[in-house]
């Protein structure tokens, strides 16, 4: 096993990009600690929403954090050496990372790097992506499928996703625990956490989009009505096996995924809604024929001229990151 000793500052650096990851409700369900010469990461208990029975969600958002953790890495010219579930008696250790230099930082290692600060999660409706052939096979390049699969939904099978989506919310009308979560992690303060009431869309731009999650709505006017309704296309990442391992590279799949489709200029929106449930996740799992959907996204086309609403906000990288010098 490599062990090149890292400069703390790359480090930080590094883990600050990798926690621009996406998370359930942004909830950043992680920490990173420095031992040894090696870099590990650990789903943060505390930080787990209330309503994510299994932390499925939280591991799904600790895999995303991972890859992105590795592309950072990868443009300061390390390349990261993942050790995964390294400790058999605490499965909150998700991750060992060890670094080894790299030969050459390519621009596509850049580029990557890049995409993580202007990836964001848009909650709009899209124009159908363009140059899609070019975008799967980059994407597909990128992705984890030893432990993941990615299925792209056809048009035929849209409008079923559409009802589930839409049964998702009737499943949920009386569930009290999850809409308080949902209160909280939308609740319009100035915070490190939580989704901003600038990542929400209006009434009118939620009923364009017909696979979407229901949050609360702002009272903003009608973007992109050009568009009409969401022309996106829609992927599903499932895990091979009902193990954390394979979660957690349903995570490292929706990063790679996430990244890909930025690069190639391409808008995005994760969504778990419908995999949180048996009912709806068994409907996507015979759609797809895949029998353990774990996250979705919708991908396609904002307009060139969109004014890009401000990143959601990240905890302080010193909240996050501890070296053990002891
Ligand atoms: C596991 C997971 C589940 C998510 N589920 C949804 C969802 O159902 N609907 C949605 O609009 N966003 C969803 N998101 C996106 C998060 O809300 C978003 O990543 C977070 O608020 C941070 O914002 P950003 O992605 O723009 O940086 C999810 C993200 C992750 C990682």
């Amino acid at each position: 096993m490599p062990t090149t000793m890292i400069p703390a500052k790359v480090i930080e650096d590094a883990v600050s990009l990798a926690c621009r990851a996406p998370s359930y409700f942004n909830a950043q369900p992680w920490c990173w600690i420095v031992e040894g010469g090696e870099l590990h990461l650990f789903v943060e208990a505390d930080r787990v929403v209330a309503t994510d029975y299994g932390s499925r969600q939280a591991l799904i958002s600790c895999g995303a954090a991972l890859d992105h953790l590795r592309v950072a890495m990868a443009a300061a010219g390390y390349e990261a050496h993942v050790d995964y579930y390294p400790n058999p008696g605490n499965h909150k250790h998700v991750a060992s990372i060890s670094f080894s230099p790299m030969s050459f930082v390519t621009e596509g290692h850049r580029r990557r790097a890049d995409a993580i600060m202007s990836r964001r999660t848009d909650r709009l409706p899209f124009a159908p992506a363009a140059d899609w052939d070019e975008f799967e096979l980059m994407m597909r390049k990128a992705i984890y499928a030893d432990v993941s699969a990615v299925d792209v939904i056809s048009d035929q099978d849209r409008s079923e996703l559409a009802e589930t989506s839409a049964l998702t919310d009737a499943l949920r009308l009386y569930d009290s625990a999850y809409h308080a979560e949902m209160q909280r992690w939308t609740a319009p303060y100035e915070v490190s956490d939580g989704i901003p009431q600038s990542a929400l869309v209006s009434a009118a731009e939620s009923d364009r989009v017909d696979v979407g999650r229901s949050f609360p709505v702002t009272n903003d006017g009608e973007r992109r009505v050009q568009l009409g309704d969401d022309r996106s296309t829609i992927l599903v990442v499932s895990a091979l096996d009902d193990v954390r391992r394979d979660v957690l590279g349903c995570g490292e799949t929706l990063s790679a995924v996430l990244l890909e489709a930025t690069v190639a200029g391409l808008a995005t929106c994760t969504l778990t809604h419908m995999t949180e449930f048996a009912a709806t996740r068994d409907i996507v799992a015979a759609i797809t024929g895949r029998p353990l959907p774990q996250v979705l996204v919708r991908v396609g086309m904002a307009p060139a001229l969109d004014e890009v609403p401000p990143s959601t906000p990240r905890r302080p990288v010193s909240e996050v990151l501890h070296f053990d010098v002891g």
